[in-house]
């Protein structure tokens, strides 16, 4: 039985479909986004479902062709609303069958969010008579129903990285599953400071999870030596890393489920079939092709603000879940050109300068994303009276909405000098600390 209702949205290749669902939610109803041409049975397995929205509008057309949804649809004993969708044909087939459901038309979705919630009310309360009854208690309940419905007494792996999402899936399978669930921590040797660490404290010591943690450290360093050019590097780390999972996941023997930490901005940006593909996932299609299991993805349909909401519910810690973007390739693409072990040292201590004095200022959560980079060039220095030829350290914080573009916050000057004199004074090989101040675009967040 579940205990959150459900609004079903039908994606026809409305850019507006992410903003109707968190719309829906924001009223307390939980929704999701399926492809238009959604089965009858997938349909009819939802037990929770109240509603649908056939939400049209002007990418409701592909090359000429109208996108429509199927005449049963509207067989269905499910109150519909159709917004911008033309219907005479749906209808007639909808009464063929002489049970033709109730429906509500809108011309087009209100712009102003109050107007669009005072449009969703009655469909929702008074048509669907959805209870507002989504919340993190009852989403993570219904989760662990599911999976265990899913799974049932097979064996699920999981690439646990440490990030948020990985880290709430992991979570979240641990309370379903236990020991079903199989976790693997890579270390590349390109994680920050305390981070692996972290990972094993929380998910093998306070979770008792089942983590196979592999320090592939200097496997990684080892490749990647005298590498200097940062796609190389790149391919390099992330080849290395489905190869090492792949090793690690065949010593357990048979799994039968792959779980991952999807979620609806990923799926989003990938493109579903109706919506056009912005950019390419890695999480989203970029499977070692030869990996042939069936996915558990609980979170794919939350978004960031709900994944980090459930992962308190869950008990996580807060700086695990607060955890600010960390790029696949970690340090790697930080310590710029080919990756020595003393530089990769002193951008690692450095970061984690940077990091605990943005958290002791309170910026660790207004700060979108910050970090520390060290170049492959010196510059002359001083040190007790002798010359020195030393590393800089470059501090990066960049804000942004979806890292296509970024700003630079204006960070106080005596949390800088404070960074800046510890940094010197703690950081082996470094001589100066620079403050990059370059917007996005033309400047990339990363130096790589
Ligand atoms: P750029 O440097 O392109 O970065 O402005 C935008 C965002 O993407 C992150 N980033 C990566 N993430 N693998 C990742 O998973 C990568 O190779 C990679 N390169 C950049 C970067 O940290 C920033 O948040």
């Amino acid at each position: 039985m579940m205990k959150q209702d459900l609004i079903l949205i039908l994606d026809l290749g409305s850019e507006e479909n992410v903003r109707l669902a968190r719309s829906i939610r924001t009223l307390g109803v939980y929704s999701e986004i399926y492809p238009h041409d959604i089965s009858r049975p997938e349909i009819e397995a939802m037990p929770n479902l109240r509603g649908i929205i056939v939400n049209g509008g002007k990418n409701n057309v592909v090359d000429g062709q109208p996108i429509t949804v199927e005449p049963w649809l509207f067989s269905l004993d499910i109150p519909l609303l159709l917004v911008d969708y033309p219907c005479t044909g749906c209808i007639d087939a909808g009464n063929a069958k002489d049970s033709a459901a109730s429906y509500r038309q809108a011309d087009s979705l209100p712009a102003d969010d109050r107007d669009l919630a005072a449009l969703l009310s009655p469909f929702i309360f008074e048509d669907c008579k959805a209870e507002a009854n989504w919340n993190m208690p009852n989403f993570i309940a219904d989760q662990i129903a599911l999976i265990r419905q899913q799974v049932g007494d097979k064996q699920v792996l999981l690439a646990l990285s440490g990030g948020v999402d990985s880290s709430v899936v992991a979570a979240l399978l641990i309370k379903a599953i236990g020991k079903q669930l199989h976790c693997v921590h890579v270390n590349h040797g390109l994680m920050r400071k305390g981070e692996s660490e972290q990972v094993v404290e929380v998910f093998r010591q306070q979770l008792e999870a089942n983590l196979v943690y592999v320090d592939a450290s200097d496997r990684f360093l080892g490749k990647l030596s005298g590498v200097a050019d940062p796609e190389e590097k790149r391919k390099i780390i992330g080849s290395e890393f489905i190869r090492l999972f792949e090793e690690e996941a065949a010593k357990l023997g048979k799994m039968d489920f792959l779980a991952q930490g999807t979620i609806y901005p990923d799926i989003a940006e990938s493109g579903t079939k109706t919506a056009k593909v912005v950019k390419s996932h890695h999480n989203v299609g970029g499977l070692p092709e030869d990996m042939k299991f069936q996915l558990v993805e609980p979170i794919k349909f939350l978004f960031k603000d709900e994944v980090r909401a459930c992962g308190l519910e869950l008990g996580l810690p807060e700086t695990m879940v607060y955890r600010q973007p960390f790029p696949g390739p970690g340090l790697g693409v930080r310590c710029l050109g080919a990756i020595t072990a003393d530089r990769l040292h002193s951008l690692r201590e450095a970061d984690a300068i940077l990091r605990e004095e943005f958290a002791a200022a309170g910026l660790d959560r207004q700060v979108w994303q910050y970090f520390t980079v060290v170049p492959n060039f010196k510059s002359v220095g001083m040190k007790d009276g002798a010359r020195t030829f030393e590393y800089p350290v470059i501090l990066r914080a960049v804000n942004t909405v979806d890292a296509m573009t970024a700003e630079v916050p204006q960070i106080d000057w005596a949390l800088l000098q404070k960074i800046t004199n510890r940094i010197l004074a703690e950081v082996p090989g470094v001589n100066r600390v620079l403050y990059d101040l370059s917007p996005k675009p033309p400047a990339t967040i990363e130096w790589e």
